[in-house]
């Protein structure tokens, strides 16, 4: 029986609106390629720029939509001007109200080096550079427990409290060590490796993640225990990537270093994330809505479209649909030939050998691995 999954889709703003028509594209030729399963995809506008046409975030019918769907695909939000009140950025509620709404507890970013792009850390290649982030999602300093002190129309004060909890600590860090048990090793030495980041030398939050790091990998012999603070650890990421293979992490020091770990992938451009639930998935690139280069065929569009790869590879484990996985395979390989090809790039990765090279757009990149995937 050939499946069909919904997909929600929100391109969102700025560079979102260019790089996830790429992804569905993509998306598309893989199903029709590989054949055995179908996608079918509904697209609800949404963020900052929406906000301003319409005085709101989203359409009303997108959260139940969201609820009835096998997947999301979400772009990114966040438009110049675009402000609530209270001074929250337009768009910002969707993405967290999705994330906790929805329970994705699991953030996953891959930082994986593809040849043909050059670290941006000197002397680090694809050999050495294939780790997981497993940021928590729910919960630490994103838990909307915050309030701000306002006397006579003066700001006093402002808190953000960081809520870690027994059950969210618990279960991203199994779900850390289950990830680690279906990849092959850290590069530097093949070993299973789960690391715990944390700030566990003055936090309480954080000893109590330590605590229970330490319960969990009890039931896990064959993967090694190993503790980074995380002050310490946005250095040794960067000095010895090739020791990481999953890396597991509260929600705001997560965020920190997965923008970090881009770094030496070839930055933000094409670096992917899936949000992972029990039920719902939602995957989106790790970058933002760069209103900068926005409307200009600049944006790289490979961040969304391994984003796109994830959320085949979640359909896949998720359903036990070997066509999912298929298809995911086919679209990584595709982004490696041209990539390993070279001279089909964006602008953000003509540095290095490629420096003198004339940048492609947005869609032109999508063409490349397009027809990658159609060979
Ligand atoms: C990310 C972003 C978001 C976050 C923002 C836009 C709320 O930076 O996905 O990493 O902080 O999680
Ligand atoms: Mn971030």
């Amino acid at each position: 029986m050939t499946r069909t999954y919904k997909i929600i889709v929100f391109s969102g703003d700025g560079v979102g609106k260019e790089v996830v028509p790429e992804t569905v594209k993509i998306l598309k030729s893989a199903r029709d390629v590989v054949t055995g399963f179908n996608l079918e995809f509904t697209e609800f506008p949404c963020g900052g720029k929406h906000y301003l046409e319409t005085g709101k975030e989203w359409p009303d019918e997108a959260w139940d939509a969201c609820k009835n769907s096998d997947a999301i695909l979400f772009g990114a939000i966040g438009w110049p001007g675009a402000v609530k009140s209270g001074g929250v950025l337009a768009g910002v509620d969707i993405l967290l109200g999705l994330r906790f709404g929805l329970d994705l507890y699991a953030n996953l970013r891959p930082a994986k080096l593809f040849e043909g792009i050059e670290s941006r850390v000197l002397d680090k290649s694809s050999k050495d550079v294939d780790f997981v982030v497993v940021r928590e999602n729910t919960e630490g300093l994103y838990a909307p427990i915050r309030g701000a002190l306002n006397r006579g129309g003066i700001e006093e004060l402002a808190v953000d409290v960081r809520v870690i909890t027994r059950k969210g600590a618990e279960r991203i860090i199994r779900y850390a060590f289950n990830l680690c048990m279906r990849r092959g090793g850290a590069p530097r030495d093949g070993k299973r490796r789960v690391s715990c980041v944390d700030k566990s030398n003055v936090l309480d939050g954080c000893r109590l993640f330590r605590k229970i790091y330490d319960e969990i990998a009890k039931g896990y012999e064959e993967i090694e225990r190993d503790y980074v603070y995380v002050d310490a650890m946005t250095q040794w990421m960067i000095r010895a990537p090739e020791h990481y293979d999953v890396v597991v992490t509260s929600n705001f020091q997560g965020d920190i270093i997965s923008d970090l770990s881009a770094v030496l992938i070839g930055g933000m451009g094409v670096a992917p994330s899936a949000n992972i639930g029990e039920k719902y998935g939602m995957f989106e690139p790790v970058h933002g809505s760069a209103p900068d280069i926005a409307g200009q065929q600049k944006a790289n569009p490979i961040g969304s479209i391994l984003s796109g790869k994830m959320m085949l590879e979640w359909l896949a484990l998720k359903h036990s649909d070997k066509a999912c996985k298929r298809a995911a395979q086919r679209i990584e390989e595709a982004v490696s030939k041209v990539l390993i090809e070279g001279n089909i790039r964006t602008p953000d990765l003509c540095y290095g050998k490629y420096a003198g090279l004339s940048p492609s757009k947005t869609q032109e990149v999508g063409d490349a691995i397009l027809r990658k995937i159609e060979k």
